[in-house]
């Protein structure tokens, strides 16, 4: 048993299957079935130079996609065979090439540290434990090249339990401080209703990275 807020919680999330059950069983309420508009928005505005960029718990790979059509050579992870199946099987009714990968974040392969310009995060930061956020925080730091990005879509709101587990702004700014610059931690102007008013959008970078992307 883990606890939340002195909550103890049941670990079952921590399984594939937990995440597996409601792929198949067309449950994912979290999936909003196109990229997040914060996303659209980022990369219309700030025109960030195409690079080789990861998405963590991808899910059926929308936010992936979307990077991946605009010149991202796009990498999308989950541990949900069915999230994975469903986001090649999408790749290729788009006839986009990103590559999806049935992997746990927590053991990813090791030739992949350190060859990402970016990390990508949409809703699995609140997927996990919250006593395994600064393990998290490792895995993008492992990622991403000297010059890297973390571009992430963070849910925070204040509820109990979870997931989706919740945190405040600030928390997740503590949390990345130690080996990131924050280049900013904005709320987003649009949102699904039911996230709405309690999402932020943060671009973090490693810290004493040569800026890349103003
Ligand atoms: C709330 S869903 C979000 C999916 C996708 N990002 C989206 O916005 O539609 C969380 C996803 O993270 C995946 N996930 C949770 N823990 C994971 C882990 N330790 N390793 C890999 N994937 C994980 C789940 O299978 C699920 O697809």
């Amino acid at each position: 048993m883990l606890s939340h807020g002195g909550d103890r919680l049941s670990t079952s999330f921590l399984r594939p299957d937990f995440w597996e059950n409601r792929y198949q069983e067309n449950t994912a309420r979290w999936d909003i079935g196109q990229p997040a508009l914060a996303f659209v928005d980022w990369l219309t505005d700030r025109q960030p130079q195409p690079g080789r960029m990861m998405v963590l718990g991808a899910g059926r790979g929308h936010d992936a996609l979307w990077f991946a059509s605009h010149g991202f050579e796009v990498i999308g992870v989950d541990f949900a065979p069915s999230a994975v199946e469903q986001a090649r099987a999408l790749a290729q009714e788009q006839q986009l090439s990103a590559q999806f990968e049935q992997h746990n974040i927590f053991e990813l392969p090791n030739d992949w540290h350190h060859s990402f310009d970016y990390v990508l995060e949409h809703t699995c930061f609140c997927a996990i434990a919250p006593e395994q956020r600064p393990a998290y925080v490792q895995v993008v730091q492992q990622l991403l090249k000297p010059t890297g990005q973390f571009i992430g879509l963070f849910w925070a709101h204040d509820r109990p339990g979870g997931p989706p587990f919740g945190s405040r702004v600030a928390d997740i700014q503590a949390l990345f401080s130690e080996h990131f610059d924050v280049s900013s931690l904005d709320p987003v102007a649009q949102s699904v209703p039911q996230r709405q008013g309690e999402e932020y959008l943060a671009q973090f970078s490693l810290k004493g990275a040569i800026a890349r992307h103003p």
